[in-house]
């Protein structure tokens, strides 16, 4: 029986802060961003967006083409949770109208939680294959203004449905995994933006993805050479590429340029004008690669996901026959190019916004034109409004 991701969709924010607007307030050369780092822009919400607006406006899509009845089970990852014990995924759930006969629960760590819930829920379709389960990644990234991570954010959501016989990607056994206590990316509690050791966590990302191949082949997993693309996890695009060419230098083959582009290239036209999506951003790489390719039936696809602190997965899948007829390609390009573009100094103003703490009723201004949005903050409750 093949398990995998039936359907992927995607969902960014309302705003967009092209690099060239960050380069005039940083005085950076714009080929640092364009270039060095690989990306052109970064989606913003809104004041009345967050994880669970786009979460649902990801998942929409899918409930519209599939309907709720088999869903059984929602798990939503995230490292920009909006609450220490509720599950984000309780009011995704309710703005997706889905059967009180779901289990929904929230999984963490860093960028990778997503594919830890990928994996969970190939599990619980093996034990029972009627059964479907919606997977979504859903994150804010946020540094510190003016830091050096601050040309690396940015937000969106991918929602997955898993299940038996697969119309995408049919996801195979067995997986890489690895392991490692390091303080490379972090946000405690109290804090909105994350920590970042910059080089080093680069590091830590390059020493991840050798570990997990190390064990991917440990495993059994397939050779390099059998892989037509490498979805990699891209905090910012250009990371993709040193961690392909950190992989073949570690594996003994070939690090020759254009090889290296045809692996990655059609994998970060999503990431590259949407930003750091944390624990969306590998499978935004992979609606990339499924949405621009001319065809990629049978063909087998690396998955390879990171988090920092870290835990990674070195994985594969296999590409459908027929799978073209259920992309999204045109709602993808759509959620890019609706976005508004802000000048900086409205992007400094959003990124220093912060929801009241003191229990009062407050409206949430309302500068959205997607189909959900936070509308008020009210005796510590965030209320959400479907339009
Ligand atoms: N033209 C072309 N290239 C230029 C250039 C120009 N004018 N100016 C600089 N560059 C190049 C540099 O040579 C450098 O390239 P290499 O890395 O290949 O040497 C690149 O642009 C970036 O320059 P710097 O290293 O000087 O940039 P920086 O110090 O400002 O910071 C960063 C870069 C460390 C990625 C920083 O943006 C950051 O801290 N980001 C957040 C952390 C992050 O994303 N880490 C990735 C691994 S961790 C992870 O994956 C988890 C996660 O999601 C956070």
């Amino acid at each position: 029986m093949h398990v995998g991701i039936h359907d992927l969709s995607f969902a960014t924010t309302e705003f967009v802060l092209p690099h060239t607007a960050l380069a005039e307030h940083t005085g950076a050369d714009i080929g640092k961003y364009h270039l060095g780092i690989g990306q052109r822009a970064m989606s913003v919400p809104a004041a009345d967006e967050d994880i669970v607006t786009m979460a649902a406006a990801a998942a929409a899509p899918i409930i519209a083409r599939w309907g709720v009845e088999k869903i059984r089970t929602v798990v939503l990852a995230t490292e920009s949770s909006i609450d220490q014990a509720k599950a984000a995924g309780v009011y995704v759930h309710s703005l997706l109208g889905l059967p009180s006969s779901t289990r929904v629960v929230e999984v963490k760590q860093a960028c990778y939680a997503a594919t830890a819930a990928l994996q969970f829920a190939i599990g619980l379709v093996h034990r029972d294959p009627d059964q479907r389960v919606l997977v979504i990644a859903s994150d804010v990234s946020r540094y510190e203004l003016d830091s050096p991570g601050e040309a690396t954010q940015g937000a969106a959501a991918a929602a997955m449905l898993v299940g038996a016989d697969p119309a995408l990607v049919r996801v195979e056994n067995p997986a890489g995994l690895f392991t490692a206590d390091v303080m490379d990316f972090w946000r405690p509690n109290y804090l909105t933006t994350a920590l970042v050791a910059g080089q080093e966590s680069i590091t830590a990302y390059l020493q991840a993805v050798e570990g997990s191949w190390k064990d991917y082949t440990e495993q059994g997993g397939r050779r390099l050479t059998d892989f037509r693309a490498f979805c990699y996890h891209q905090p910012f695009t250009k990371m993709a590429y040193k961690a392909h060419r950190h992989l073949l230098r570690f594996t003994g083959a070939d690090a020759d340029e254009p090889q290296v582009t045809a692996a990655l290239g059609l994998t970060t036209a999503y990431n590259e004008v949407v930003g750091n999506s944390y624990t969306a951003s590998v499978y935004l790489a992979l609606a990339s690669l499924l949405d621009h390719a001319d065809d990629l039936t049978d063909a087998p696809v690396a998955l390879i996901s990171y988090g920092s602190g870290s835990v990674a997965e070195f994985f594969a899948g296999t590409v459908a026959p027929g799978y073209r007829d259920h992309l999204r390609t045109t709602a993808h390009q759509t959620a890019v190019t609706r976005r508004k573009p802000i000048s900086y100094d409205t992007y400094r103003a959003l990124h220093s916004t912060t929801l009241p703490t003191d229990g009062g009723h407050h409206p949430v201004p309302e500068q959205t034109t997607g189909p959900y949005r936070l509308a008020a903050l009210s005796d510590h409750k965030r209320i959400y409004e479907p339009r």
